[in-house]
């Protein structure tokens, strides 16, 4: 049996991840759980799975379980540090890291640096930290299983391969809600609309993500770190059905996909289980029901997020720190309609545009980087909307 913890256990990532442990039930155990203010759903997790230590964002919300459950031996703690305190638990064999945005990156290096298994769903920790999150798993010995199903299809794809015979790494995107809109359309589109994927159920942030298609341009840079691979190597491709998570050509002209029903309990089933596999309770694909399985260019002039996203990892260094704070700061505003939709790309971009590259090697830097980028963006904000 496996001690798991997971860093965001109250979002969607967290809750998929849980129904699964409960489903295969004789091979993990859940011991650390970190969440941000969901206090309600944390202690039905807490009453569940009787973790040993758990962390909320807030002093006030972990005062308020500490007296509920003063009788019983969790551990509960509070804010960043006590998520890094989860993340590093010593029992954890596995640490699946779901918390959303830059939040989620002083966790995920904790649990990088306790040299354990990562399932790594947070995917913003990858784009502002690649080489730092690489460099400290080299050292520690973690083991890093992407949950992102365009990633976990590159990883199953690659899973006997030899990256040097690697050509190209497409991932596929579903084009979100609004990719047969055109842009005069778009111009109205409201945050109700915006929460309304076609096809997948996530979290606030990454369904805006997905709907601008910069959730595909992080997950380019994502991949940029994950595989080792040049930015000329990465593409993208608009596949509606979301089917076809993602392709890999090799040099002989063979191209590898990996394709599996649209729910995100695979690749999450796919990262916990690795390298062996479980029988699945979801419904069998079944492609003679699917029928066409349709594929587009992106239309990068009308998703200019893709050119904002592809311009930062092509430039590398601060660049992609300063796409994920604009972009933080852009749908934290819209998700507060203190902006509308098509202002996301229009400041996201600006921000890229203007900013000035630096070299960034340590986590100081990092941050340092990531700080002064949200400053201009709420500074844009306030000047213009
Ligand atoms: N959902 C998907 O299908 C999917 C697919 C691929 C990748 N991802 C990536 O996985 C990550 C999580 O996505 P999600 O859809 O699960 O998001 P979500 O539903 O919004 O959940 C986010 C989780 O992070 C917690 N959190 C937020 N701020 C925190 C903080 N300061 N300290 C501690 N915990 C904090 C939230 O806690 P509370 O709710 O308690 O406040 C919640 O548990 C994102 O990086 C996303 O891009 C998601």
């Amino acid at each position: 049996m496996e001690n798991i913890a997971i860093l965001g256990s109250t979002g969607s990532i967290g809750r998929n991840s849980l129904e699964i442990i409960d489903k295969l039930g004789h091979m993990f155990r859940v011991v650390a759980l970190a969440a941000g203010r969901n206090t309600r759903i944390l202690e039905t997790q807490i009453e569940k799975f009787r973790p040993k230590i758990v962390s909320l964002e807030r002093k006030e919300d972990a005062e308020g379980l500490r007296q509920k459950y003063e009788h019983e031996s969790v551990r509960i703690t509070f804010s960043q540090e006590g998520a890094e305190e989860v993340a590093r638990f010593e029992e954890n064999d596995i640490i699946i890291s779901a918390i959303t945005g830059i939040n989620g990156l002083r966790p995920t290096l904790a649990a990088v640096d306790s040299g354990k298994k990562i399932a790594l769903a947070n995917k913003e920790s990858m784009v502002v930290a690649g080489s730092l999150i690489q460099n400290m798993a080299h050292e520690s010995g973690a083991q890093i299983i992407p949950v992102d199903s365009e990633h976990s299809g590159v990883f199953q794809c690659l899973a006997k391969e030899r990256m040097e015979n690697v050509k190209k790494v497409i991932l596929t995107a579903s084009g979100g809600p609004f990719f047969w809109k055109s842009r005069r359309e778009m111009e109205n589109i409201t945050l109700e609309e915006a929460l309304q994927h076609p096809r997948w159920k996530m979290g606030k942030k990454v369904t805006v993500d997905s709907s601008t298609l910069m959730n595909k341009g992080l997950e380019l840079i994502e991949a940029r770190w994950l595989f080792s691979l040049e930015p000329r190597q990465l593409g993208i491709l608009i596949h509606p059905q979301s089917i076809v998570h993602s392709l890999v050509e090799m040099c002989d002209g063979s191209v590898l996909a990996q394709l599996s029903p649209t729910d995100m309990k695979i690749p999450i089933q796919y990262a916990l289980t690795y390298p062996s596999r479980e029988n699945s309770l979801l419904p069998s694909l079944d492609l003679s029901q699917v029928k066409t399985l349709d594929f587009f260019e992106a239309d990068v002039d009308k998703f200019s997020l893709i050119k904002a996203a592809r311009l930062a990892l092509e430039e590398g260094g601060s660049f992609p720190i300063a796409l994920n704070a604009a972009n933080e700061v852009a749908v934290s505003a819209f998700l507060e309609r203190r902006i509308k939709f098509i202002n996301i790309s229009e400041v996201v971009m600006e921000i890229v545009e203007r900013h000035q590259k630096r070299e960034v090697l340590s986590l100081e830097e990092i941050f340092d980087a990531d700080r002064d980028t949200r400053l201009m963006t709420q500074n844009l904000l306030k000047e213009r909307y």
